[in-house]
């Protein structure tokens, strides 16, 4: 499948089937993707706990459910915990140095100079500012996302989980005072048709997306669209027919309740 028909294709996938285990293979690719993904400064504070459910501890999967996606997290054979590693913001003098020596940046010959001087001394400043929420969650975003693609593309289905806190899975995993989740992403075989009931709705186009000026629309050109539905980026739109049938047979199948979705 080439990538636009990737990108096109994923769908959140909530139920996995809890009976086919993942092989650590195909997880192994995802963390790969997430590893080489953009990082803030390349600080690499994007981190991630894999919880495997057949080998975790019943405590430990126990402290998953979030109030919005309990059984998504107890049907997933895998759910990966992105979180973020607080004291790598400590360390972005050591990256710059070597983003400069590996010619990322394109310094000229006096570069370390300048890199000593501006840059090392600026990100030293800010370091602890960006441990907070906002720019590194960012990088959480860019690093799942790619995960994602390299999920759907070896046939798995993902779904992100999001809590009003994670202190209880944090505790429960030992988590270091210097680390927060950010968020929890089930992983496995879909149980449900890969197409999920077909593309969730957006907003338009125009109303997302501007050229220069806020009351500006971008311009969407009729031959991107032909050329992009020619790659079969573009899905059906959900619902698609015998949706609800399909996800009533498994909820009934694995005595699953019927709220709790979003
Ligand atoms: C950060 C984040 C958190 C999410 N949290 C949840 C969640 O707790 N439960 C859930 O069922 N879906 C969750 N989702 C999935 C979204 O609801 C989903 O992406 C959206 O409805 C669009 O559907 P699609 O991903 O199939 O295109 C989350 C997605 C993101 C990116």
């Amino acid at each position: 499948m080439e990538l636009r028909e990737v990108i096109g294709n994923r769908r959140s996938i909530r139920y996995l089937d809890p009976d086919k285990p993942v092989e650590l293979e195909k997880i192994q690719r995802m963390l790969e993707a997430a590893r080489i993904a953009s990082h803030f400064g390349n600080n690499n504070a994007v981190q991630a706990l894999v919880v495997h459910r057949d080998t975790a501890t019943d405590e430990q999967i126990a402290s998953l459910p979030s109030p919005v996606g309990g059984f998504q997290m107890q049907l997933a054979p895998v759910v990966i915990l992105w979180y973020i590693q607080g004291d790598a913001m400590d360390e972005a003098g050591a990256r710059l140095r070597e983003l400069v020596a590996c010619g990322a940046l394109g310094y000229g010959p006096d570069k370390n100079k300048e890199l000593e001087e501006t840059l090392v001394p600026l990100f030293d400043n800010i370091g602890e500012a960006l441990k907070a929420p906002g720019m590194v969650d960012m990088d959480c975003g860019q690093a799942v996302a790619q995960a994602t693609l390299m999920a759907f593309e070896q046939g798995l289905g993902t779904c992100c989980q999001g809590s009003g806190g994670w202190d209880k899975v944090e505790a429960a995993f030992d988590f270091p005072a210097s680390c927060r989740i950010v968020v929890a992403q089930t992983v496995g075989y879909p149980l449900e048709n890969p197409d999920a009931g077909g593309q969730r709705p957006r907003l338009a186009f125009d109303k997302l997306f501007q050229l220069n000026s806020i009351g500006n629309p971008f311009p969407r050109s009729q031959e991107v669209l032909d050329e992009l539905e020619q790659d079969k980026f573009f899905q059906p739109a959900a619902p698609l027919p015998k949706r609800e049938e399909e996800v009533e047979a498994i909820r009934k199948k694995y005595n699953l309740p019927r709220s709790g979705m979003i």
